[in-house]
């Protein structure tokens, strides 16, 4: 299969953790992927080097998905080399981590950020893929929500505020760019993940890890390639849902 005939899976924020997850199963099952990020250029190269080892193609492209110009220029590079995107996950995303109960923790430049990394992000990146998803029957947006969205619980409340507006956009997004695109979220519980990892430290995740595998009916953390399955049923094989939140939380909600 050529190059240009083969689809094409565009995940922002893919250098790391599920989004780096999504872009390798893609890749295992033919797909050309587009690996993004937008500060550290070389996870980026590594996960692109890992889809690559598939016998796909891969583009890697730079764009903070706050930065609608940003956004366009990595449309418009995937239009140059393929000229089609089948399915766009848009899974960049960021957070504060604070306890729900410290009100003074986040200010108003917090909730902007988490904002407009979260929502508007997602909200530029599916605006400028609208185009090359429309040239192909069959395409898909999948975005990334949290277990955060429907719990109260999470990173932080602006975090928690962000997925539910994640919620609220793929609802508005499924109706609005029906029939020729299908858009659904993913909503993971707990990841076993970097950014847990970092965010709570050591010794914050096992005491959290312990305490949701005592309460998720399956009894296990969620890991990034469990989410990337989900990822590629809403993309790929869940032909006629649209406007669905899908949890992937080990059944714990
Ligand atoms: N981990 C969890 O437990 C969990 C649970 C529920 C939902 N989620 C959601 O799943 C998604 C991925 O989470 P993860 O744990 O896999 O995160 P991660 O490992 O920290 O990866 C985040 C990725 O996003 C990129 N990124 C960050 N800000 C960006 C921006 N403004 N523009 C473009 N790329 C950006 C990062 O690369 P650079 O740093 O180079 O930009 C990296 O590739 C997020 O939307 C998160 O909210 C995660």
């Amino acid at each position: 299969m050529s190059g240009a005939e083969r689809k094409v899976c565009v995940v922002t924020g893919s250098s790391s953790g599920i989004g780096a997850a999504t872009a390798r199963l893609y890749a295992q099952r033919g797909w050309n992927v587009v690996i993004n990020y937008s500060r550290h250029p070389d996870p980026a190269h590594q996960v692109a080097d890992e889809c690559r080892a598939f016998g796909v193609e891969v583009l890697v492209a730079k764009a903070d998905v706050a930065d609608d110009d940003a956004c366009r220029r990595m449309a418009a590079e995937v239009d140059a080399k393929w000229q089609r995107a089948d399915v766009l996950v848009n899974n960049a995303g960021t957070t504060k981590f604070v306890a729900a109960k410290d009100l003074d923790g986040l200010d108003a430049a917090d909730f902007e950020r988490i904002m407009a990394v979260n929502v508007t992000g997602s909200f530029q990146v599916t605006r400028a893929f609208v185009p090359l998803l429309k040239r192909h029957p069959g395409s898909a947006v999948v975005n990334l929500s949290s277990i955060a969205s429907k719990k109260g619980t999470g990173s932080s409340l602006a975090y928690m505020a962000s997925k539910g507006a994640v919620n609220a956009m793929t609802f508005g997004l499924a109706r609005a760019l029906a029939p020729e695109i299908r858009v659904n979220a993913v909503a993971p519980g707990m990841v076993d993940s970097t950014w847990l990892r970092e965010g709570m430290g050591a010794a914050g995740f096992a005491a959290r890890a312990e305490a949701y595998r005592q309460r998720a009916v399956l009894g296990e953390l969620v890991l990034p390639e469990d989410v990337a399955r989900a990822i590629w049923w809403l993309g790929v094989d869940a032909v006629k849902t649209s406007g669905e939140v899908v949890m992937v939380d080990g059944g714990l909600l």
